[in-house]
């Protein structure tokens, strides 16, 4: 068998080259990384319930008309992918006031802001995706104003989607980060969702007690990651209680 092709390795997840051309495999790994990775670790089954738990969200975005990278799931860590372009931004959209918006604002924990806001972070590990503004986007070229424009309206749209669906099952969606990819096809050039949306890129609060159910139980060193996206997938219908998600399995051979 032949090894594949690995297109490019991030900190929680591997692309490799897919089965057709147009097309990557997007691997779900382990580890969890924060504060740009001075924190490390692995959690066994962190990757496996992202998978899962992704593959639910692009697929009903992808339902509703909003344009994705995704195109199916493969196996326990890994989903066929549509190969796009990155827009090096990561895009920030907050509901409710928490972690860098409310040291930087000093605004309390929890506090429901006045209306969603987005906010956009230049993609640069070395610089720590430091947070920038439009003027800054279009004067380096990273994003054209009418993709920005594009850009927005998707994330408004995912923001209403995700908000909703979170709702529906006890859970508070305090913010998210996404990320959108530049689809060529024949001619033409859109802007699609792509990377993940998972515990790992967003704040989800329980609506009763205010339990976090997110990655920063691992930043904030609290424990029970794994149980806490377990919880998320159980209710979002993806595993019933008496069948849980097979988190172990065939281990990444590098
Ligand atoms: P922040 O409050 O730390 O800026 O995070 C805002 C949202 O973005 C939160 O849901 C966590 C997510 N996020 C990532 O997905 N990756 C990152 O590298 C950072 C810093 C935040």
């Amino acid at each position: 068998m032949n090894r594949r092709r690995r297109i490019y390795e991030g900190k929680a997840k591997i692309l490799y080259e897919g089965p057709e051309p147009g097309t990557l495999i997007q691997h779900f790994k382990d580890d969890a990384t924060a504060f740009n990775a001075q924190k490390k670790d692995v959690i066994e089954g962190k990757g496996v319930l992202n998978n899962r738990i992704s593959e639910h969200i692009f697929t009903n975005l992808n339902a509703i008309g909003v344009p994705t990278h995704f195109i199916r799931r493969l196996n326990m860590r890994e989903q066929l992918i549509r190969e796009v372009e990155i827009v090096p931004l990561e895009v920030i959209v907050r509901n409710v006031a928490a972690g860098s918006l409310s040291k930087r604002l000093g605004l309390e924990e929890g506090t429901q802001l006045p209306r969603s806001i987005i906010e956009f972070c230049y993609k640069n590990d070395e610089l720590g995706d430091p947070l920038v503004a439009e003027e800054h986007i279009t004067a380096f070229g990273w994003a054209a104003p009418q993709e920005i424009d594009d850009i927005m309206s998707l994330a408004i749209r995912v923001n209403d989607f995700l908000t909703g669906l979170f709702l529906g099952c006890g859970i508070r969606l305090v913010d998210f980060k996404i990320e959108f990819g530049r689809l060529y096809e024949n001619d033409m050039v859109r802007i699609v969702l792509a990377d993940e949306i998972s515990p790992d890129s967003c704040r989800l609060w329980d609506i009763g007690s205010d339990e976090k159910l997110d990655k920063d139980r691992f930043r904030r060193d609290m424990g029970g990651l794994v149980e806490a996206y377990t919880e998320v997938a159980r209710r979002l219908g993806i595993v019933s209680e008496n069948e849980p998600i097979a988190t172990r399995g065939p281990v990444l051979v590098k």
